[in-house]
């Protein structure tokens, strides 16, 4: 008798951990008796030329702490159900069909799709047009609603806070300000995190809209305190009070806004108006890269064994969420559509302040 069997796929863009969720599924279905096929290349791969290969649970072992996904991803191609902040482009339907009835073809129980926004929006059109589709909650952004956290975030901001220690005593030696941008789209979390964690003494964030008098005054304080190098930690999505995204391309119509340069205006402007050397990094994809922080092997574990589980419920059109200490199955439509972001006035907004750290914004 054939094995019964299950897809799983990874969309948008890597993050750390993919891996690790999908050694937990291969491993939890294969104790169900299930064979798990992997799609290539994200949606992509149920398309033609349809791309996957089954997936043996004794050849996980090393996946738990590998980077990027072995399975491969795309956040463009013939699916591309999100064009920008906010705005949508419909699925062609006869994408929607091509890949049911690939899917059907290949007798699959359950599809499991780890993505963030995009790809979960993409996955609640399969859903829509008849696949059972199990979702993954996944971003190093945190941006997602339903679930407490995503998996990837964790890793991110141990990415971030390892960078500011690193620039502390750099800045501290040449009595510098030092930039730290940070990826996190039109979120300010990682930048938040990795602000407190590191010991940041000004986060910009988009939530926040600052102004450049307000970080001036903050390092003028500094200066005054004897404290002459200073930390800022920018959000590649901050801007300035009235001022627009920075974004170093035009954006094409199909693709969301490529943010990014914000850090450098935030260097030269506060350079100018203080007259202190200051200069900029940009962390990028270094935050993406690499393998998970123990935390998020755990969630990508806990999340990847529940998504096997809700296959066998039955219950499609869920994604597993953290709502401690539990994970849970929540509608993807209730994660989807609009973005999570920092409460300005939230816990974290408020511990920062406690601790003096400046918003750009007093
Ligand atoms: O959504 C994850 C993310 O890393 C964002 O933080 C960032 O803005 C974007 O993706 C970068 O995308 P790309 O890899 O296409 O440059």
């Amino acid at each position: 008798m054939k094995p019964e069997r299950i897809g799983i796929l990874t969309g948008g863009g890597d993050c750390p951990g993919l891996n690790a969720v999908i050694r937990a599924v291969v491993k939890s279905a294969s104790r169900l008796g299930w064979e798990t096929l992997g799609f290539h290349g994200g949606f992509e791969g149920l398309l033609e030329p349809v791309s996957y290969r089954t997936l043996d649970h004794r050849e996980m072992g090393a996946l738990l702490t590998a980077g990027g996904t072995v399975l491969g991803t795309s956040n463009r191609g013939r699916f591309s159900a999100k064009t920008g902040h906010g705005q949508k482009a419909e699925i062609p339907r006869a994408i929607l069909d091509e890949a049911k009835r690939n899917f059907d073809a290949l007798g699959l129980r359950g599809l499991i799709c780890v993505g963030g926004d995009g790809s979960l929006t993409i996955a609640q059109a399969l859903y829509e047009h008849g696949i059972p589709v199990v979702g993954v909650p996944k971003t190093i952004d945190n941006d997602l609603e339903a679930t407490t956290v995503t998996f990837g975030f964790d890793s991110a901001v141990a990415c971030a806070t390892d960078a500011l220690d690193r620039l502390h005593t750099t800045a501290a030696s040449h009595n510098r300000v030092m930039v730290l941008e940070v990826m996190g789209r039109y979120a300010g979390w990682i930048a938040s995190h990795a602000g407190i964690a590191g010991g940041g003494d000004i986060i910009l964030i988009p939530e926040i809209p600052f102004n450049y008098d307000s970080v001036c005054k903050k390092i003028a304080e500094r200066e005054a305190m004897g404290r002459l190098f200073t930390l800022i930690v920018v959000a590649e999505g901050a801007r300035s009070q009235g001022g627009d995204f920075v974004s170093k391309e035009s954006v094409a119509k199909d693709h969301e806004m490529r943010l990014g340069g914000i850090g450098a205006v935030v260097a030269e402007e506060v350079g100018k108006r203080t007259g202190k050397e200051s200069r900029v990094v940009v962390l990028g994809h270094l935050q993406r890269g690499g393998g998970p922080t123990t935390f998020d092997r755990l969630l990508c574990t806990r999340f990847g064994a529940k998504a096997v589980q809700l296959i066998q419920e039955e219950k499609f059109g869920t994604m597993v969420a953290l709502r401690p200490p539990d994970t849970v199955a929540v509608p993807i439509t209730e994660a989807i559509g609009r973005l999570r972001t920092v409460p300005p006035d939230g816990d974290i907004v408020r511990t920062a302040r406690a601790l003096g750290i400046s918003f750009g914004a007093d």
